[in-house]
């Protein structure tokens, strides 16, 4: 294999809070390691359409605290089919790139992995996304300020469902995964989380009224993944109107609130671990894997593993939120 000397960097898909940090991360450390570093802007579509620009230190001065990504981001067309690809490698060769860090989701390492097979380019990833769902990682860049963002929004709207004795449907993110719902009906002290994950074995929404809901409070917060699956808030909001209208029902869609906002010590010490690992992995000759974190360790999942297989709750969650909602 070709000795790298350029690192090409790019991020990709959904932003992610944290997506700063990795950036900053991966640029110092491959600059660190004697590595050039070029930035790519607007994600894969930068590079089908050459935007690139050389990446020096002071070019992640000050971003560690800052939500979104200084590169931008986007979902590329262009990408998906074989032409763009092509371009996009012409333009790596043109700014002499030998490998790409490339920061993003399922989406983004899809791509990722389609790439590195056809152009024999060495790529290592980093899972940057709110919804936590890339197997082989415990936890994804942005997942942790994303979901202390639910909480805080859940918080508030305890109060006026409280006031009003309401029953409101928050829905979340999280594309297919109930990862954010779960766990932010935990820390917010929900009654429920309605999510993809249960929602194909179990009628969720009749289960919860068969029980009343909180039998002990007058107003209710159920969390609802935003999947076709669950229904989403609207869908299940609707249905109670219809079956049970002795409840008053409201509805707030969290929506894109949940991928911005400065990120959390934990996504930022993730980023800067993951960063470094990349750099890493690929001196040590690693490509094709996303960096993962396993019980607080660093991993190398193979692309594959990493988008192919779906990453599981834990089922003890969901009897805990059961638990504590009685
Ligand atoms: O993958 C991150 C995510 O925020 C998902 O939770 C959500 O389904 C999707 O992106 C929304 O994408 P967009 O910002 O392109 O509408």
């Amino acid at each position: 294999m070709a000795k790298i000397k350029t690192i090409g960097l790019l991020t990709s898909g959904g932003d992610a809070p944290g997506m700063n940090a990795a950036i900053r991360a991966v640029t110092r450390s491959a600059i660190y390691n004697g590595f050039k570093v070029k930035g790519i802007y607007r994600g894969y579509k930068g590079l089908v359409t050459d935007e690139i620009v050389d990446f020096k230190t002071q070019n992640v001065s000050n971003i560690i605290q800052h939500g979104g990504t200084i590169l931008k981001t986007a979902r590329c067309k262009e990408f998906t089919a074989f032409e763009g690809r092509q371009q996009a490698y012409d333009n790596m060769r043109k700014h002499d790139i030998d490998a790409l860090v490339v920061i993003g989701g399922d989406g983004s390492l899809t791509g990722a992995r389609e790439f590195a097979a056809e152009f024999d380019v060495p790529i290592v990833g980093l899972p940057g996304t709110i919804d936590n769902d890339l197997y082989g990682t415990d936890h994804t860049i942005g997942y942790d300020t994303a979901l202390n963002t639910v909480m805080w929004c859940v918080d508030r709207i305890r109060d006026t469902a409280g006031s009003h004795e309401r029953l409101f449907f928050i829905e979340v993110m999280g594309r297919n995964a109930g990862f954010l719902a779960l766990n932010g009906a935990i820390a917010s002290g929900a009654e429920a989380a309605i999510i993809p994950e249960i929602s194909t074995e179990v009628d969720q929404l009749a289960e919860l009224i068969q029980n009343g809901f909180r039998k002990s409070k007058n107003s209710s917060i159920v969390l609802v993944a935003e999947s076709p699956i669950t229904g989403g808030a609207m869908g299940l909001a609707e249905r109670v109107r219809k079956e049970f209208p002795q409840y008053d029902v409201r509805v707030t869609i969290l929506g894109h609130l949940q991928r911005g906002g400065s990120p959390t010590a934990r996504d930022r010490i993730l980023a800067s671990r993951m960063g470094a690992a990349a750099i890493d992995a690929l001196l040590e000759g690693q490509r094709n894997v996303m960096i993962g974190d396993a019980n607080d360790e660093i991993v190398l999942v193979p692309f594959g593993r990493a988008i192919h297989k779906s990453k599981p709750i834990d089922p003890s969650l969901v009897e805990i939120l059961r638990r504590l909602s009685i």
